[in-house]
């Protein structure tokens, strides 16, 4: 019932190369890390109204790492949504579709730069699953919150299908009804499959990385899927904290 692993290595031995290079061993990075640095990176209340977006695109490990990237892109959370079976979990989900929740600053990405990603960030014409995950629970749904953005959901899924021709495009756009997170170790799952990058961060505690909008970009890094420029730069960063033994990684 897993989704199918897509974690890719290159990074993993671009971070081994950058160990040996400084010659240090894995277990003793000469990283200073503060005892308790997880309050100061948890996120300040926003002082500005954030907006919620849904989608179902597939294994929702993936999905928060595609969103989580994002300039723009405050906080992500994986879950369930699109289905009627209350409390779903995991093992048993029943008719809902793995979700992803993001939060997002409306003055800095915009709903229509969010349907971008979503349509090509995965396959709209998959039936019953997505890639190498085959099921019900992977379908490509746009869940929409009011009027609007159910007419700007519409209207992507139409050049969408202009743009595929011939191929039948499967989304569903649906309205919003319950979100239900899904258990704690979904979420930022790509991040915690790399003890390097959590060490980065000063090894915040588990909770905290729920919330934390450095853990969904480092997520979206550690799973390879950020924007190539975004890549470069958290390249750049942790290249620099590697140099100087210091500080730790709290933004990129
Ligand atoms: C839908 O949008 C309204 C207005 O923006 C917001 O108050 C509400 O919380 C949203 N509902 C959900 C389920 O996100
Ligand atoms: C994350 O934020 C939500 C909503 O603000 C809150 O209910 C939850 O307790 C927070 N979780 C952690 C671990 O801080």
């Amino acid at each position: 019932m897993a989704c199918a692993g897509s974690h890719s290595s290159s990074l993993l031995h671009l971070l081994t190369l950058l160990l040996l290079t400084i010659s240090l061993p894995y277990k003793s990075l000469s990283i200073r890390i503060p005892d308790h640095v997880s309050t100061s990176i948890r996120n300040p209340p926003p002082d500005y109204p954030l907006k919620t977006a849904v989608f179902a695109l597939g294994c929702f490990w993936r999905s928060e790492a595609v969103f989580g990237c994002l300039n723009g892109v405050v906080r992500t959370t994986v879950g369930y949504c699109g289905g009627s079976k209350l409390n779903p979990v995991y093992r048993s989900l029943g008719d809902h579709a793995e979700s992803v929740q993001v939060e997002y600053d409306p003055k800095v990405i915009n709903y229509n730069q969010l349907l971008e990603v979503f349509w090509a960030s995965h396959d709209s014409r998959q039936v019953f699953g997505q890639g190498p995950d085959v099921g019900n629970q992977y379908r490509s749904v746009i869940f929409t919150n009011g009027t609007e953005e159910r007419r700007l959901a519409g209207v992507s899924k139409e050049r969408e299908q202009l743009k595929l021709r011939s191929s039948v495009v499967v989304t569903q756009i649906q309205q919003l009804g319950t979100f239900y997170p899904a258990e704690p170790e979904h979420q930022k799952f790509e991040l915690k499959q790399n003890p390097f990058l959590r060490q980065l961060m000063g090894s915040l505690p588990e909770a905290d990385l729920e919330n934390s909008s450095l853990a969904a970009k480092l997520n979206g890094y550690a799973a390879e899927l950020c924007p190539p420029r975004i890549q470069k730069q958290i390249n750049a960063k942790i290249n620099d904290i590697l140099r100087k033994g210091w500080p730790v990684l709290r933004d990129v």
